[in-house]
């Protein structure tokens, strides 16, 4: 059963997902390459001290990481994400701004990126080429090169190691090579219960995708996992191409508790996953369980996920990788192709054609 199913995952987004352990010091060591010339620049500005904040720029699969780094690693200096077409206004020469666009051709991205030429405050740019690229290297911006040809979610290792090696260039996170190893492990310990040869009857992953099919899923974080997610609804859209929605405790206990009151009435095909860091305070954990007794009976199904890494950086990379198991799974059990993202792609070519 299980490789038929797998047939249907034609451009392997399951090898993807298991190279997630080793994108992440690959990132982190190919901006290593770069870390001279992005504190030579920042220090050529005057600067003595590290940057006010790290503005990150960046949409869906790149944009992630701007979420990411601040929820797995504690940072000096807020790391603040712009996803859209301008740099906040109070972006100045105290600021450094990373631009990162696997593709390098993202309007939005590349819009933030000549706003910020223009104010002179570009750090450096994550890329595998494109029209980011050029425009860093006729500016003499430091590019750090990731490798071309995924989609671009799936290279979401890659791309926060490189974002993490840009920050500790700025002194925005201190030395981070152990974080990126505990990001790593906590990747791997998800992988090693998926790859092929230890695994025995079906993928856990696939197990919880059977769970979550034919509803609408709402995922909920705290603290850390809140960005993840939010990773989580991107890859069940994306994925599976299915609705979903994503939120975080304490705060929707403040508003949309309320909202699942409607839940029923719509056909009850609902489902809830919750992402717990491994030392959730026993306060939020006594709110999330109250919160599903309240909202039980409005759900077709609800799971949660402990991570069982103890550090940040290890818990946020280990719920990463179940969902993006579990929303590739969740393809496959509806018998779609995993990695192409067909209106993404018609939505970009109809805005460029006007
Ligand atoms: C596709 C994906 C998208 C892209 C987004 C921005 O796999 O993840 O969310 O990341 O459309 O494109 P890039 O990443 O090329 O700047």
């Amino acid at each position: 059963m299980v490789t038929t199913m797998l047939d249907v995952d034609r451009s392997g987004m399951l090898g993807a997902i298991a190279s997630l352990p080793g994108q992440l010091p690959d990132g982190y060591e190919r901006a290593g390459r770069a870390a001279d010339a992005i504190a030579a620049a920042w220090r050529a500005t005057g600067a003595t001290g590290t940057p006010r904040t790290m503005v990150v720029c960046g949409m869906g699969g790149s944009g992630v990481g701007a979420d990411l780094l601040p929820a797995a690693i504690e940072a000096t200096a807020p790391v603040v994400a712009a996803k859209g077409y301008d740099l906040p206004g109070w972006v100045d020469a105290r600021d450094r701004v990373v631009c990162v666009s696997y593709s390098g051709n993202t309007a939005e991205t590349l819009s933030c990126m000549r706003q910020a030429i223009e104010r002179g405050v570009v750090a450096a740019v994550v890329t595998s080429g494109g029209q980011v690229a050029e425009l860093a290297t006729q500016h003499g911006i430091p590019v750090v090169e990731v490798p071309a040809g995924m989609q671009p979610r799936a290279a979401v290792g890659v791309l926060f190691g490189a974002l993490v090696g840009v920050a500790e260039a700025l002194g925005v996170v201190g030395p981070a090579g152990a974080r990126i190893a505990e990001a790593a492990a906590g990747a791997q310990r998800v992988v090693d219960l998926h790859v092929e040869g230890s695994v025995d009857g079906d993928p856990p992953a696939l197990e919880i995708a059977r769970r979550l099919h034919d509803s609408i899923v709402v995922v909920y974080g705290c603290g850390p996992t809140a960005a993840v997610a939010a990773r989580w609804k991107a890859q069940i859209n994306e994925n599976a191409k299915v609705p979903a929605f994503a939120n975080a405790y304490p705060e929707l206990d403040h508003n949309e508790i309320v909202g699942w009151e409607f839940a029923g009435a719509t056909g009850g095909r609902w489902s809830l996953v919750e992402l717990v860091p491994a030392n959730v305070a026993p306060e939020l954990r006594m709110r999330m369980d109250v919160t599903r007794e309240l909202i039980a009976d409005d759900l077709a199904t609800s799971l949660r996920l402990d991570a069982e890494s103890v550090s940040r950086a290890g818990a946020v990379f280990e719920l990463v990788a179940w969902g993006d198991y579990v929303s590739a799974y969740l393809a496959l059990v509806r018998g779609v192709d995993p990695s192409p993202v067909e209106r993404i792609a018609e939505l970009k070519s109809r805005l460029d054609g006007r």
